[in-house]
């Protein structure tokens, strides 16, 4: 058994700790990574949508402008993302270029309305657009769809791109293979954790990013698995979607997410997804494929000649009122997890709220800090006034 002394040690190598990882080393930290797997949680089943406006839910205002803050980061996290991996622009594949909302039968349609009418209250920018207006932007869109909106604010990201290039600015080297079974705790504060392997690893701050399972290491983060399954479809450029198309089937939502060309001309088009408590298993169930594949179908009938070329299920980090958790917890401690289905979508705002609380502060990181202050703070979540009863040993491999 040996130890190690950081400046920062983040647990979960997934697009959240990455990240906070490489805003750690932007600030000059030394900092080390621990994660069996790393990018293998929910990183690797998600889709890459940038979604705060067809991703707001009823109740949840503060939470859609958490998305909406973030959103408006991105262009220049990826920028800045692609310069530190040494990466040439656009390879993280982020595309401004919007979203269309469909829906298939009348009650698709007055759902959609609904949720419309909620854009417009919040000021989300949306408009419903006829099914012919909807065929000009996305000639794919099926003769089955009975109304659409345009989305000017929802994009896309390639996650396992972003994921790469993150692991690559952080430096691969400092993430390394291994769960967490503790954090280490003296006097009230945390000073480091304990691997799988029994080795020590000191620090004067831990980034606890570990998905759905950051609550087995602190039972202040109330984190749950929230599971769902993507699709992996490899289709002809020209049977692509050009754009995110998302919508619902008899009120099942379903999204098609396309990524840019590959070399041979073919493009990826990640489908999703489902949702459900069943526990974090990576099973994929047959009825979840062919569900998704049946709602797709009805939307973009083209997919019908894709290659099926992967099924994935790993679970989101949902917590308690599904917002994240993303601030101190204890002295020492600083918590960036419980993203659920934002993930992607809210890593600039993490890095925001990361370099914030190490120091930097340019003017749009400090507004999105300021909103992750308000709206994510994990201390709404802490039952004792000494963060210390609520730690917890999550066992070998404990990390996600
Ligand atoms: N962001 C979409 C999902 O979690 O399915």
């Amino acid at each position: 058994m040996s130890a190690s002394t950081h400046d920062v040690v983040v647990v979960g190598a997934g697009i959240v700790g990455l990240t906070a990882a490489w805003r750690a080393r932007c600030a000059g930290a030394d900092v080390v990574v621990l994660d069996p797997a790393p990018g293998d949680g929910a990183t690797h089943a998600a889709a890459g949508m940038l979604a705060p406006v067809m991703e707001a839910g009823f109740g949840e205002e503060a939470h859609a402008r958490l998305g909406t803050a973030s959103v408006a980061l991105w262009p220049a996290y990826a920028r800045e993302l692609e310069a530190a991996a040494g990466l040439a622009s656009g390879a993280v594949g982020l595309d401004t270029s919007g979203t269309l909302a469909v829906a298939y039968d009348a009650d698709d349609r007055a759902a959609l309305r609904r949720m419309l009418d909620l854009h417009a209250r919040w000021g989300l920018g949306s408009a419903e657009i006829g099914a012919d207006e909807a065929r000009r932007r996305e000639p794919g869109v099926g003769p089955r769809v009975t109304g659409a909106a345009w989305v000017p604010g929802d994009h896309r990201a390639d996650p396992r791109a972003v994921h790469a290039a993150l692991t690559a600015a952080v430096g691969p080297e400092r993430v390394v293979r291994r769960g967490v079974a503790s954090l280490c705790w003296s006097g009230g504060r945390v000073t480091g954790a304990v691997d799988d392997r029994g080795d020590t690893h000191r620090a004067g701050t831990v980034v606890l990013a570990a998905g759905h399972a950051s609550g087995l290491l602190f039972a202040g983060a109330r984190t749950r698995p929230v599971t769902g399954t993507t699709l992996r479809l490899l289709v002809d450029a020209d049977r692509a979607p050009r754009v995110v198309v998302r919508g619902a089937v008899q009120g099942r939502p379903v999204y098609a997410v396309p990524h840019p060309p590959r070399p041979d001309g073919s493009r990826e088009v990640v489908v999703g997804a489902t949702s459900d408590e069943r526990g974090a298993d990576h099973l994929t169930r047959a009825g979840d494929v062919y569900a998704l594949l049946r709602d797709v179908r009805v939307l973009l009938p083209g997919l019908d000649e894709a290659v099926l070329a992967e099924t994935t299920t790993r679970a989101r980090p949902g917590t308690p009122d599904n917002a994240p958790l993303i601030g101190w917890a204890a002295e020492g401690l600083y918590l960036a997890t419980g993203h659920h289905r934002n993930g992607i979508l809210l890593a600039p705002l993490t890095a925001a709220a990361v370099d914030h609380a190490l120091g930097a502060r340019d003017a749009p990181s400090v507004a999105a800090a300021e909103a992750a202050a308000r709206h994510a703070d994990p201390l709404r979540y802490l039952t004792s006034a000494h963060p210390a009863d609520q730690t917890v040993g999550a066992g070998p491999g404990g990390t996600a």
